[in-house]
């Protein structure tokens, strides 16, 4: 009996500042290109208004692209998936109405996809894969989650930031260091050469598997206010050493939490998501981890790490073989519940 080969399927990525399409066939992605919007770097932050216009720019050559180098003409598609939310308003209608109008015009079915459940599966696209229940850890620049995943289409999240995401806390501190956004990269970079306990902050103490990271960000102004006053140059003599002490307490932060939440679920798989889980501090932790209490650490490739379409296809894959749709009315959002 000849084996039923999986859908071919355009998945488009718009939700913050970063325009990707990619294409995905019998769950194997053949193309992933992603258009970064290195604009908002002037501004310390993604301006909304200047990320949708970016959009608007990148989607038909980025889409263009992706088909081409999959190999893949417009009528060998299947469906059309997109991201939905969450994410910044006007950055997803540029994505959604793209491949509303190209599912309609190719009368092929939609998909709309959540961004922090395909984070979560980008661990699906490649071997070596984790088996269910795995347990991630999902760190971006709006959300640090752990999440139970106990299939590609079932997860629940255990807890999650009261208040600033993981990549926030990053980004703000290289803010006050005068580093460009987005800094965590950069943070990452000088912590590479410095003294992760050259200064001291503290780890917050939130109840159950919560996080928080306002206070580390405040804690960390107060302490560079203090020492620039008596030393005007004691940043640009001191930032690896801080950016180590800082990396050090936000990836300390996240596995006390992301530990305590795997040994109360008695789960051995564990996985890091998001663009956060692209930083080498917080990589050689997890791996640490994992060796001390013998469980298995899964790793994203970098280009799956941060937001990119190929994560958006694998999600659209199961949701097309679950037979899990979209009505072409569907709007998206900036907020959303799983
Ligand atoms: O997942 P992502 O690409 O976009 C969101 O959905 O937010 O994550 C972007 C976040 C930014 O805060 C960025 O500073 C952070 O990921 N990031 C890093 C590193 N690479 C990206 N943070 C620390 N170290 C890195 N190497
Ligand atoms: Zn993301």
């Amino acid at each position: 009996m000849k084996e039923q080969i999986g859908p071919t399927i355009l998945a488009i990525e718009s939700s913050c500042d970063e325009t990707s399409a990619a294409i995905i066939s019998d769950g194997k992605v053949l193309s992933n290109i992603i258009a970064t919007q290195s604009v908002h770097e002037q501004y310390g932050g993604v301006v909304p208004e200047i990320a949708s216009r970016a959009h608007l720019q990148h989607i038909v050559p980025v889409v263009h692209q992706a088909l081409q180098e999959a190999g893949i003409s417009k009528s060998g598609l299947e469906a059309i998936a997109f991201t939905q939310a969450p994410g910044l308003l006007g950055s997803l209608l540029v994505g959604a109405s793209f491949a509303k109008g190209m599912a309609q015009a190719l009368d092929i079915p939609l998909i709309g996809v959540h961004h922090m459940q395909a984070h979560v599966l980008a661990h699906l696209i490649e071997d070596p894969k984790p088996q269910f229940p795995f347990l991630c850890l999902t760190v971006s620049g709006g959300h640090t989650q752990i999440v139970l995943v106990r299939s590609p289409l079932e997860m629940e999240i255990l807890g999650e930031t009261i208040d600033d995401a993981a990549g926030e806390a990053f980004d703000k501190v290289a803010k006050m260091l005068d580093l460009p956004y987005p800094g965590g990269p950069l943070i990452d970079k000088y912590a590479q050469t410095g003294n992760p306990l050259a200064y001291e902050f503290p780890i917050p103490n939130i109840p159950e598997l919560n996080f928080s990271f306002s206070g580390i960000k405040t804690a960390v102004l107060y302490f560079l206010q203090k020492q620039v006053k008596l030393n005007p140059e004691f940043i640009r003599e001191n930032i690896s050493d801080i950016a180590a002490s800082v990396q050090y307490t936000i990836v300390k932060t996240l596995l006390k939490k992301f530990e305590k939440a795997a040994k109360q679920y008695k789960i051995k798989q564990i996985g890091v998501a998001g663009g956060v889980s692209a930083n080498s501090g917080l990589r050689k932790a997890l791996e640490d981890l994992g060796h001390k209490n013998g469980w298995e650490v899964f790793l994203p490739k970098f280009e799956y790490c941060t937001d990119n379409a190929a994560m958006i296809a694998i999600t659209a894959h199961y949701k097309m073989l679950h037979k899990e749709f979209t009505d072409l009315r569907a709007i998206p959002s900036a907020r959303a519940e799983w």
